[in-house]
């Protein structure tokens, strides 16, 4: 594997740090305080970042899909909120369509999705339903040319901003997983309720709703693939994102480490640094090594979703190690700043909070141990 990043790549590494940095950055405090960056968003529309990996002929960027993994892990740097907004509408937003869409459906959303015009979420986590997926109770019911849809979803990120949801609901209950189908909603579609906003722990200015669809009335051309094709379209994507929030972990972990050593440089106790202090220097060391093996899994596991290669396993891989490391990281950050680090005055307490839901959605870290120990015993 070749980690030297290419030419092209560094260009983009560099513009969204830039980019985070002067327009981001600043932005943060009114994100801490609950509001949806949809100003950042439309500036990352007009930069081609909301459809890095999607082909030019669909209106994307067309660029590979490492260049895509840079832009979440330096977004998420400054804003883990932008990193898991752009994961979700590419990863599990605008790819299903992409993967899985006639062309019909590809040339409708996705050049609105890849320009920014149109923001993507994806609904398939509902009240009863988290991590055994398959359970899933919305039903779709064909009647007249269209589908009925009826039921309630939960944790949907970008819910209530996004223009388009991809909606997975059984069509043949008595089929389990086989009787699962994925569907296009448009936003405005009679019958999509927005519910409850969730308070969350962080990722403050990141909306997640609660979705209910009430008789719902869906065009049979939004069906995506075949019926009974959901589960596997759900899983493909997910493996996809699944790298993206590993590298959203790696940005909130990369930030909470950097943070540290400049804190524990400038800190003086007992006469000195604290850096120069040994308890201080071995806690950075370890966090530092963290870091950079969450790097390369991250990265490793771009470089075959890249080449086309099977990456379920490594991606479960990477957002299993990159998630914990987020977690633990943060932790530390805390403890290099002591009493400081526990106020709003410093960032070390806001990566705490944003990390820890990184080890829980696009499947927990329980959900990545099961992927992981089926490749292996496979
Ligand atoms: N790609 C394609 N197909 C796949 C697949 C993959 N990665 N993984 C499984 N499948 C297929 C299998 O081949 C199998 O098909 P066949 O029956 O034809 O062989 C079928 O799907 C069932 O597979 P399993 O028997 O492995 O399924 P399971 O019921 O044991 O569940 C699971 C597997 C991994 C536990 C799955 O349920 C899972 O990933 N759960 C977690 C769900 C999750 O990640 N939710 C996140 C919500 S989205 C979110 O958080 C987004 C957000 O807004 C931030």
């Amino acid at each position: 594997m070749n980690i030297r990043f290419t030419e092209e790549q560094e260009m983009m590494r560099k513009m969204v740090r830039d980019f985070a940095q002067t327009e981001i950055e600043p932005y943060v405090a009114k994100m801490e305080k609950g509001e949806f960056p949809r100003e950042i968003l439309r500036k990352m529309g007009s930069l081609g970042l909301m459809g890095i990996p999607i082909p030019e002929q669909y209106g994307g960027a067309g660029m590979d899909f490492t260049s895509y993994i840079i832009a979440i892990h330096e977004l998420s740097k400054v804003s883990a909120t932008v990193g898991v907004i752009l994961s979700v509408h590419t990863s599990v937003g605008t790819n299903p369509i992409l993967y899985f869409g006639t062309e019909e459906q590809k040339k409708k959303y996705i050049p609105k999705l890849a320009s920014g015009e149109y923001l993507g979420a994806f609904c398939l986590t509902e009240p009863g339903s988290g991590s055994d997926a398959g359970s899933l109770k919305t039903k779709a019911v064909k009647k007249d040319g269209k589908y009925i849809l009826n039921g309630s979803k939960v944790f949907i990120t970008n819910g209530g901003e996004a223009d388009t949801y991809i909606v997975f609901t059984s069509t043949n209950p008595g089929a389990g997983i086989r009787g699962i189908s994925a569907f296009v909603v448009e936003k405005n579609t009679n019958g999509l309720v927005v519910g409850k906003d969730e308070h969350k722990m962080g990722l403050y200015g990141s909306r997640t709703v609660q979705l209910s669809f009430e008789d719902a009335e869906v065009p049979c051309e939004n069906l995506l693939g075949e019926e009974g094709d959901g589960f596997k379209i759900a899983m493909a994507n997910l493996d996809v994102g699944r790298i993206g929030i590993a590298a959203q972990s790696l940005g909130i972990a990369q930030a909470a480490l950097e943070n540290s050593i400049n804190y524990a440089k400038d800190r003086v106790q007992f006469g000195k640094p604290i850096s120069a202090q040994q308890g201080i220097g071995f806690k950075l060391a370890d966090m530092a090594t963290s870091v950079e093996s969450s790097e390369l899994l991250t990265y490793r596991a771009a470089f075959l979703r890249q080449n086309g290669l099977p990456c379920g396993k490594e991606a479960s891989m990477a957002k299993l190690f990159a998630s914990k490391t987020a977690m633990e990281v943060a932790t530390e950050a805390i403890q290099v700043y002591g009493g400081y680090g526990y106020t709003k005055d410093y960032p070390v307490e806001r990566y705490f909070r944003d990390a820890k839901v990184c080890e829980i959605y696009e499947g927990t870290s329980e959900i990545q141990r099961i992927v992981i120990s089926k490749h292996v015993l496979n």
